[in-house]
């Protein structure tokens, strides 16, 4: 199974890439792993309207790993409450065809105790026309300048983080298998149905 970390702050080495990179080297059961830090990609901003899909080769090489993964972490900073631009831009610019029916599992992180907020956020609403599936377990990175520094785990919520790390990875990995069934299992009817429907209710 292959597994895609997406990282969204818009900042150049930030946590939230640290966690991602921790995450990208210790992927478990998965086959591979590869790691995408949004803010490195100069991407356009969605509006609907541009031919991004044909003009941006930046769009065009992340597309491509999006489609090639059996699985997503999507992995935002807490900021102000809310979810980063660039992971909603990346949602938004999403082609179905591509993430539909893959499990994602979602990570809020954040300098403090919360985090729980972009969490909730993108498990409600910005999921919708991806079609993709969050999975039970997620994971909030908190006090993470703390966290995830050293080859070794400097105390117990550092331990603690990386334990339940492995943990959730190991459950995405069941899901992607799982899911990798059901995607292949579609008939050529249910595939073009998928299309009419392609924007839920
Ligand atoms: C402008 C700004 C607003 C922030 N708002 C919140 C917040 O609402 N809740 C929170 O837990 N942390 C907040 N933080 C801290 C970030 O969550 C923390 O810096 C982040 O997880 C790591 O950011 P990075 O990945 O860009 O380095 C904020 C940070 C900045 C710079």
């Amino acid at each position: 199974m292959k597994l895609l970390v997406i990282s969204g702050s818009h900042r150049k080495n930030s946590q939230t890439a640290k966690a991602a990179k921790y995450i990208n080297n210790n992927k478990n059961a998965f086959k591979q792993s590869r790691h995408i830090d949004l803010c490195e990609l100069d991407l356009p901003f969605w509006d609907a309207l541009s031919d991004y899909k044909n003009s941006s080769p930046v769009w065009q090489a992340a597309a491509a790993q999006i489609k090639e993964a059996d699985a997503l972490i999507l992995m935002t900073p807490e900021w102000a409450g809310t979810a980063s631009p660039l992971i909603k831009n990346l949602l938004l610019m999403s082609d179905l065809a591509d993430t539909a029916h893959k499990p994602v599992m979602l990570v809020g992180t954040s300098s403090g105790i919360s985090g729980t907020y972009p969490v909730a956020e993108l498990r409600m609403n910005a999921l919708k026309n991806t079609k993709l599936i969050p999975v039970p377990d997620y994971l909030i990175v908190r006090y993470i300048d703390q966290v995830l520094n050293e080859q070794q785990a400097v105390d117990q919520h550092d331990q603690n983080l990386r334990d339940r790390i492995s943990y959730c990875l190991d459950m995405l990995n069941n899901y992607a298998q799982a899911m990798l069934a059901v995607r292949t299992q579609f008939n050529e009817q249910e595939k073009q149905l998928q299309q009419k429907y392609a924007y839920g209710m």
